[in-house]
């Protein structure tokens, strides 16, 4: 059905409801780039922005943009297909240990994740920090993967979403990021074009977050799962904290090395819950566990029996990375100096707080982040041994390890690291990391 695009934008900006086939329109149109303009586009999502769409409108949406391309299809692969993903956080290496321990307890897991852009890292990022490792696989390369070792971990193919592709180019341009209905299709479009059958989503709040506010969280994590249940898929939602990093390591080869660690059953305690959690849910939905007890014992048998660890090389070697750093850490990129940054005198009794945000923003002045899609990150660069909130300190305590490459590079991230840990003389009250569970 045809349509005048300036009709479709009144009729949002005027606070009206669209229908099915305008939003078609819509999202076609901005794909093919003939019928909807970028400057009407732009004029619309920022009707959107303001005016809101109802829950029918962005399951519509979302299904638009979904089918604005290829929608991948898994059903000829045996097993239950699950992927989680993340509103992305500092230090949020939680893929890398969940789909290999996903994979050992019986799923199948096929992700599609992004870049790191601003103060948040990226899964892809960070699996490149391996040597020879290739995210850039073509879908027919990504299903033999899938068969052969039960997860890939890829970019987005140009054929998947192409509507989102542009819809969001548009969006950071114009203010129109922050968007609750917009943000929603754009992420769930990716994800019911990968071909799973189910989904888990971190949905994270804090200083770190996207979402500062746990109430925008959670009205994001409703609005996904209904997302979810309108395409027929179902969906839970964690809600997690992220004030401060997760783990004791942001960056590329720190986080490589981190999630590692998890893998041999040496992990942080918060990265362990939270990836435990997450991946909980997702055999659960799979129906590879009875409840979260059977779950949590299926998961911890696969790191101690070291089958996780397993898949995880079997994925290196199947996506053309080098296996080696498993046993060999020197393998990855390395920086050229290790700079301590310690406690100062008047550091008393316990640490009150690690803003995450801090610390993003100390990886990006490091040269570990990205400000524009098109800039290169250094995966040599980055956080390790970060103190978490509660620890007790006293003046000349470690609070970190930056991984550093450019000696006034390193003095800035120093800064903001001291920036980002506070004390207090009285042990802080600690926040639980999982508030809520969405269904
Ligand atoms: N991540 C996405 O993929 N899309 C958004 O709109 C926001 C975060």
């Amino acid at each position: 059905m045809n349509f005048f695009p300036q009709d479709i934008i009144i009729k949002k900006r005027d606070g009206g409801a669209l229908t099915k086939d305008e939003i078609e329109f819509f999202a076609r149109g901005v794909s093919d780039g003939k019928s909807f303009a970028d400057y009407q586009a732009t004029a619309l999502l920022m009707a959107i922005f303001w005016r809101g769409m109802t829950p029918q409108e962005t399951a519509w949406l979302t299904d638009a943009m979904m089918r604005s391309g290829d929608v991948i299809d898994l059903s000829d692969l045996p097993g239950a297909k699950v992927d989680k993903h993340s509103t992305g956080g500092v230090g949020d290496k939680v893929s890398l240990i969940l789909a290999p321990l996903a994979v050992a307890c019986g799923l199948k897991v096929p992700m599609m994740s992004g870049r790191g852009l601003g103060h948040t890292g990226g899964t892809l990022d960070k699996l490149e920090a391996i040597p020879g490792f290739k995210v850039n696989l073509s879908v027919p390369e990504f299903r033999t993967i899938l068969q052969k070792v039960g997860c890939a971990m890829i970019g987005q193919t140009p054929q998947v979403v192409p509507a989102d592709k542009k819809l969001y180019s548009l969006r950071d341009v114009t203010g129109t990021v922050e968007c609750i209905p917009l943000i929603c299709a754009s992420i769930m479009s990716k994800k019911l074009a990968e071909g799973i059958d189910s989904l888990v989503l971190d949905v994270k709040f804090g200083r770190g977050a996207f979402m500062k506010k746990k109430d925008d969280a959670l009205t994001l994590a409703r609005a996904m799962v209904a997302v979810g249940k309108a395409g027929g898929k179902p969906v839970r939602a964690l809600l997690t904290a992220m004030n401060q990093p997760l783990g004791r390591a942001a960056g590329h080869t720190t986080e490589v090395i981190e999630s590692i660690e998890c893998l041999k059953g040496r992990g942080p305690a918060d990265l362990m819950e939270v990836t435990y959690a997450l991946t909980g849910q997702m055999l659960l939905l799979g129906g590879k566990a009875k409840n979260e007890a059977d779950a949590l014992r299926q998961m911890k048998a696969a790191i101690t029996n070291g089958s996780a660890l397993k898949v995880f090389r079997e994925m290196c070697v199947a996506q053309g990375g080098d296996p080696k750093v498993i046993d060999d850490y020197s393998i990855l990129p390395t920086a050229k100096k290790l700079l301590p940054v310690k406690a100062p005198a008047d550091a008393k009794c316990f640490v009150s707080e690690v803003d995450a945000l801090k610390c993003g923003h100390a990886i990006m002045a490091l040269g570990g982040g990205r400000a524009a899609v098109t800039d290169k990150v250094d995966h040599a660069v980055g956080i390790a041994d970060l103190i978490k909130i509660g620890a007790p300190v006293a003046p000349g305590t470690l609070l970190c390890t930056l991984h550093v490459n450019d000696d006034a590079k390193g003095a800035r991230a120093e800064a903001l690291i001291r920036e980002a840990v506070k004390f207090s003389a009285t042990a802080p009250q600690q926040e639980p990391l999982i508030q809520d569970l969405i269904q």
